[in-house]
């Protein structure tokens, strides 16, 4: 098999064969494919696309790239939950220990933030001592003592998409619908739960800006999950404006502490609810009609919160972290961003408020970047709300005066206020289910 053939079958919107993507996959893995023979595959991909076994078949190839991880030695049916990536998405950290709390076991793999988006092991990593490099035997025996375990992504699980996601990065082809499916769903097929339920965000914070595209990337995920034999669905939901009030990893983590202890803001528990109830009817663990109230009522007896503690000091971190959110890093400046006019605030530009965190210290540009677990953004006005002039919007908190300034001044930017109420956007845009 030549490369050249594969990339001109591609570029004349030819479908490869199963084969050819096998070979494809191997030889890149191995390092034996040159990056610049990828790339043009890849552009070819952009422009033509992959039918749907072609995307199954590409999933299957990088998830048999390497490693994948058997769950067998733990009891019950475990889930997995994966986001396609947000603005102040702390939904993991709170989810998890309420469906271990249920007495589902959650294997989990998380990956760390890069650009406007947060990722899950930074905010775990606030804790002092918090390890995600577990071993696999560590891993399998905290889900089954605990309920709980999240590891971060090991080498050698689909090595091939590590490696294609790093060219699609520079080459921009990141946002072509098929390589974003089979590269999630290939991590997740390598993990092995037995339920996948993913979060697709759509808005201006999101990937998927159109709710069409995020819509047709749900379906096509929860088709390759079902087609693997794993009971998989999909929420589709908003990401048109930061989720929640918090944004940055201890601020963040703060703000899931309190929503595992009952205070956790509307729009967040709305998303907690429908992916809650997804996992917990597609695990057999509840009915349509009383899984919501089984989360409420974890949370209420105190045993959501109480897993969190638990599952922290599992994995190496300082649990009294939990009960004295005051102990977390404090960043030097807390600087007001005030309203510049009266109004209704119609739209926060997630992505922007995702910039400006990343810009303070709170993500990274580039994956050496060292994160600053204690700047970000509280906002304090949310789509909906009125304000008169002056008043305080959000809060930024930075280490670096100038640099809090110029958030400032991005986060007024960010911010559109005018004097016509919003049309209320829903949170739950839809829930996709295999066949559908
Ligand atoms: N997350 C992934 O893991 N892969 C993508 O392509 C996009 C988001």
């Amino acid at each position: 098999m030549r490369m050249y053939d594969l990339i001109e079958k591609k570029k004349n919107k030819k479908a490869l064969s199963a084969k050819e993507i096998q070979w494809m996959i191997h030889q890149f893995t191995k390092g034996e494919l040159p990056d610049y023979q990828m790339s043009a595959m890849l552009m070819a991909i952009y422009f033509q696309g992959l039918n749907e076994q072609e995307t199954l078949d590409l999933t299957l190839a990088m998830r048999d790239s390497g490693d994948c991880l058997d769950l067998s030695g733990i009891t019950g049916i475990k889930a997995d939950k994966h986001s396609t990536g947000g603005v102040g998405d702390k939904i993991s950290l709170i989810l998890s220990p309420i469906i271990a709390a249920l007495g589902i076991p959650m294997a989990k793999m998380s990956g760390r933030g890069l650009g406007h988006t947060g990722g899950t092991i930074d905010k775990l990593e606030c804790f002092p001592g918090f390890t995600t490099a577990l071993g696999k035997e560590q891993f399998i025996q905290n889900v089954n003592t605990i309920k709980l375990a999240i590891a971060g992504q090991t080498a050698n699980l689909a090595p091939a998409d590590k490696k294609l996601y790093a060219l699609r990065d520079v080459t921009a082809t990141v946002d072509q619908m098929s390589l974003i499916a089979s590269s999630i769903m290939s991590k997740k097929l390598a993990l092995g739960s037995d339920v996948i339920v993913l979060d697709v965000k759509t808005g201006s914070g999101a990937f998927m800006q159109q709710f069409s595209d995020a819509k047709a990337l749900a379906k096509m995920m929860v088709s390759i999950g079902t087609m693997a034999g794993r009971k998989t669905s999909a929420v589709i939901t908003d990401m048109d404006q930061p989720l929640g009030n918090a944004v940055g990893n201890s601020l963040e983590v703060i703000e899931a502490i309190n929503a595992l202890s009952g205070n956790g803001p509307a729009d967040v528990m709305e998303v907690v609810y429908a992916l809650g109830a997804e996992i917990l009817i597609l695990s057999g663990a509840a009915k349509k009609d009383d899984a919501v109230e089984k989360i409420k009522t974890c949370i209420t007896d105190g045993l959501a919160i109480q897993k969190f503690s638990e599952f922290i000091k599992a994995q190496g971190g300082d649990a009294s972290f939990v009960f004295h959110t005051e102990k977390f890093l404090q960043a030097k400046y807390k600087m007001k961003v005030a309203a510049p006019k009266e109004g209704f605030v119609q739209k926060i530009c997630a992505k922007e408020v995702g910039s400006v965190c990343m810009m303070l210290g709170g993500g990274r540009e580039k994956k050496e970047d060292v994160i600053d677990p204690s700047v970000g953004i509280y906002l304090l006005k949310k789509r909906g709300s009125f304000v008169q002039k002056e008043e305080t919007l959000a809060y930024v908190f930075a280490n670096d005066k100038s640099k809090g300034e110029a958030a400032v001044r991005d986060m007024i930017h960010s911010y559109t206020i005018g004097k016509d109420a919003p049309e209320q956007e829903q949170m739950i845009k839809a829930v996709i289910h295999s066949a559908q």
